[in-house]
């Protein structure tokens, strides 16, 4: 039963029940969080051995160089070529980094802005604007970074397979749009995957701008909730193949495999683009923490260990997934006031509301005592032009306050809903 096909005694019945409800949740007096995508500690005690590497007497890397020295700006082949094999790309393509792939992202943008990168014309700063396609909802510090450079933004939907490609196409075309935020598989927010389609036609494409770039920030490859394993397409040998060999930046980490705030970054690309990365990144320092290089390899010895993680990290986190979305179902499934994913992998749950109320279930949450991440988040400059979307992250909190937080969500969301229709 819609709650837009109920008699009006039957809403103003319904109204009164959830109204009961809420001050109900009021009244527990709730402190519940639901706005981080960071592991819980169950997550990062899996990888506590790494605390212990790489040992006392282990410090050299596979070529015999002493990791403990400056130098080495690509990263040690030991854990370049077993990246590699997890991305399923070639090594001489990968440089290993330090623990952040945002921070490789920002650079990237920075130093074409500043400078211009292999393909640019002229350093973008000269250019009298530059475009950048997002898609959305999207991850919100990519929006923050090409905010930061005044970059004017253009939203293109996600659709179930991908960013309307069609759209993306069109934009393309013009000489102002310099490129793309990607994230390809178990997106944030959405948890959607790119087909194959949709990944070749971003890697053919035409655009006007030669230095377009699309950042393929592949931040969760390998972060299934099933038995399951996403592809991952060797998108640089494809844009290669597609005649467009400097297309993507490819971009990769550790960061919520082992412990997300001293992980690997990993950096892919066309070796052009990365001689370009090499010649600024060798001024900007003299090479990475190749000793947490060397741990994080001798940690994981190869892809299938890479794996094995990860199939800890399922275990830990499907639980409080389908939670979330066993509550969503019962609660509101029979009113037809909400949508949201079910994804297979990843950190985050999409849940569209009616139009209109997504700030309203934020305020009521919060006056409830449940933080949710702010509604428009997940939008450029924070602003959600339909006021629907919220962003769901159930990594973080113990599974009963995931399950007691999202029921006040329910709650929450059909108050507004029965607000909304006048009730
Ligand atoms: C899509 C996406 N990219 C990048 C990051 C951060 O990556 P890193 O820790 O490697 O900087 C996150 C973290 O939430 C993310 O969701």
């Amino acid at each position: 039963m819609s709650l837009l096909e109920l008699a009006p005694d039957e809403l103003e019945q319904l109204a009164a029940d959830v109204r009961a409800r809420y001050d109900a949740l009021k009244a527990k007096n709730l402190n519940l969080d639901l706005t981080r995508g960071k592991p819980s500690s169950e997550q990062l005690d899996f990888s506590n051995d790494l605390l212990e590497l790489p040992g006392k007497d282990a410090y050299k890397d596979k070529t015999g160089a002493d990791v403990r020295n400056y130098g080495n700006l690509q990263g040690i082949a030991d854990i370049r070529e077993l990246w590699a094999e997890v991305l399923g790309v070639d090594a001489a393509n990968v440089i290993a980094g330090d623990a952040s792939s945002l921070n490789i992202m920002f650079d990237l943008i920075s130093w074409s802005f500043i400078f211009g990168n292999n393909d640019s014309e002229r350093p973008w700063r000269e250019e009298d604007v530059v475009k950048w396609i997002c898609p959305v909802p999207g991850y919100d510090r990519h929006f923050g970074i090409t905010e930061k450079f005044g970059f004017e933004m253009v939203s293109v939907p996600m659709l179930e397979n991908g960013p309307d490609i069609d759209a993306i196409e069109k934009l393309a075309q013009d000489p102002q749009v310099k490129g793309m935020w990607a994230v390809p598989i178990f997106g944030n927010p959405t948890g959607i995957n790119y087909s194959r389609e949709v990944t070749e036609r971003l890697a053919a494409m035409d655009t006007a701008a030669p230095d377009f770039r699309i950042v393929w920030d592949n931040a969760y490859a390998v972060h299934s909730l099933t038995d399951e394993f996403p592809d991952n397409p060797d998108v640089i040998a494809l844009s290669a193949e597609k005649g467009h060999p400097n297309r993507f930046w490819y971009m990769s980490s550790t960061s919520k495999i082992t412990h997300a705030g001293s992980g690997v970054s990993f950096f892919a690309s066309s070796k052009e683009n990365l001689d370009w990365y090499a010649s600024v990144a060798g001024i900007r320092g003299i090479g990475p923490n190749k000793v947490n290089q060397l741990a994080h390899a001798k940690y994981f010895h190869d892809a299938e260990g890479v794996r094995a993680v990860m199939r800890k990290h399922a275990g830990s986190l499907a639980p409080k997934f389908r939670s979330v979305i066993e509550i969503l179902q019962n609660r509101l499934g029979e009113y037809n006031v909400a949508s949201w994913t079910e994804p297979e992998g990843g950190y985050f749950i999409s849940l569209d509301v009616i139009d209109g109320t997504a700030t309203r279930v934020w305020e009521l949450a919060k006056e409830a005592g449940i933080t949710l991440t702010k509604a428009g988040a997940a939008f450029p400059y924070g602003h959600d032009p339909r006021d629907r979307h919220i962003r769901l992250a159930p990594s973080l909190p113990p599974l009963d306050e995931v399950t007691e937080a999202m029921d006040g969500v329910a709650t929450c969301v059909l108050l507004a809903a029965v607000e909304k229709l006048g009730a």
